[in-house]
């Protein structure tokens, strides 16, 4: 079963300048309770996409031109406002590709990780909020917490960061997890850290994972299905495996050859 489908998707960006079609007609499914890769070079329109998959289109610049995001059967581009909030960071989370920019320098990590909490659950109560942080806290494996608790963003490492942007993602118990390029720039023990964890919530917590990487190794050792984006168009999708084994378009070639 489909647990979320996209329909035609075309978002473009328009500068004084130009327009850039950054997703042309994508339409693609994502099954309940895998993992979903979305692959390709940089510019090729996989953070569009994903910032289209959590409606935050506008934020950038950006506007759907056409097409649709069902979820449940119901169009996310065109549900009522309140309806469309309790979706977003919810039930459907993202983790950002810069968590240097995603994470607030001048706040401290302790009460962004709270915020996550709180911003879906307005009543709750002293007691319920350091309960659940806490809880979360430990999924995300953060060692000694009191410190990264009190610290600023500037004084932590990357994997520290990137752990506690993963545990604002999960916070409220999401149904689907978008992961955009998790590891960019980690060195590669922390990013392997990362990408095990990250797996090792889905099948714990549940997810459905949609992650992005221009890496064709992870996309191969970590999803079932990926989709290989070129110029804003999804050139070729399918059983990941498959794709490695028997690659049908020239730029996928491209990229498995290296
Ligand atoms: N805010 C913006 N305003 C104008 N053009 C943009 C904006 N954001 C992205 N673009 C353009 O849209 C296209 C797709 O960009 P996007 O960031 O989605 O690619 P990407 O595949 O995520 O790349 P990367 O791997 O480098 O993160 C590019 O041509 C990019 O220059
Ligand atoms: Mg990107």
């Amino acid at each position: 079963m489909n647990i979320l489908e996209i329909k035609n998707l075309s978002v473009e960006y328009k500068t004084p300048s130009s327009t850039v079609e950054a997703v042309k007609n994508v339409s693609f499914g994502i099954k309940k309770g895998e993992t979903f890769v979305i692959a390709g070079r940089s510019g090729s329109g996989k953070s569009t996409l994903a910032s289209a998959l959590m409606d935050l289109t506008g934020i950038d610049g950006g506007k759907i031109k056409s097409g649709g995001i069902f979820y449940g059967g119901k169009d996310l581009l065109k549900m009522p406002f309140e309806e469309k909030r309790v979706l977003k960071g919810s039930k459907i989370s993202m983790i950002f590709q810069d968590p240097q920019s995603y994470l607030n320098p001048v706040i401290k990590a302790g009460k962004q990780i709270e915020e996550s909490f709180t911003i879906h659950n307005p009543k709750a109560s002293e007691e319920e909020i350091k309960k659940r942080v806490k809880e979360v806290l430990k999924k995300v494996k953060l060692d000694d917490v009191e410190r990264i608790f009190n610290a600023y963003p500037h004084q932590l490492s990357g994997g520290q960061k990137q752990r506690i942007l993963i545990a604002m993602a999960i916070m409220n118990n999401p149904e689907i997890l978008i992961a955009d390029e998790p590891t960019t720039g980690l060195d590669a023990s922390i990013q392997k850290q990362i990408l095990d964890l990250i797996e090792e919530l889905k099948n714990t917590l549940g997810l459905t994972l949609i992650m992005i990487t221009h890496n064709m190794r992870i996309a191969r050792k970590y999803s079932n299905t990926m989709a290989v984006m070129h110029n804003g168009e999804i050139v070729e999708a399918g059983n990941t495996e498959e794709i490695f084994k028997n690659p049908q378009h020239e730029y996928t070639k491209l990229l498995i050859g290296g």
